[in-house]
């Protein structure tokens, strides 16, 4: 059994930058030789530039080289109580960006449990 990475993502949470929302997430994906990269929402003035959680994080590993994924971990609410207990689904965008680089069978952890990518995003799009 895997350790759990709630707390990790119970902590990138706290960088959260959403004034606009109020709505905090956080996000950890381990890449498959171990190295965990945090990701949380990042919001702006000019709503559409608003980066979510989950993204943030693909795109801090991909940026430093790392394409080979092994499990995310996210978490997400307008309290610490409800991000602890109600599950935060990822958004359609992260997920396709999450297909692009990981297998259906790839797991997401909310706090509610373990959901494969492909019961999440079953027909994601491709080129
Ligand atoms: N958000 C994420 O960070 N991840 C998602 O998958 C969906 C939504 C963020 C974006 C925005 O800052 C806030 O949650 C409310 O939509």
């Amino acid at each position: 059994m895997q350790n759990s990475h709630i707390p990790k993502a119970l902590a990138a949470r706290k960088n959260a930058y959403a004034p606009y929302s109020g709505f905090l997430v956080g996000a950890v994906l381990e890449t498959t030789d171990g190295k965990c990269f945090c990701g949380c929402n990042i919001e702006n003035s000019s709503f559409s530039m608003t980066i979510c959680a989950e993204r943030s994080a693909v795109f801090a590993a991909v940026s430093q080289g790392y394409r080979s994924f092994r499990r995310i971990t996210i978490v997400g609410g307008k309290t610490d109580h409800d991000a602890e207990h109600i599950p935060c689904y990822p958004c359609g965008a992260c997920l396709q960006v999450l297909a692009e680089f990981c297998p259906p069978d790839f797991p997401i952890t909310l706090v509610d449990g373990v959901h494969p990518l492909s019961e999440l995003m079953p027909t994601a799009f491709q080129l």
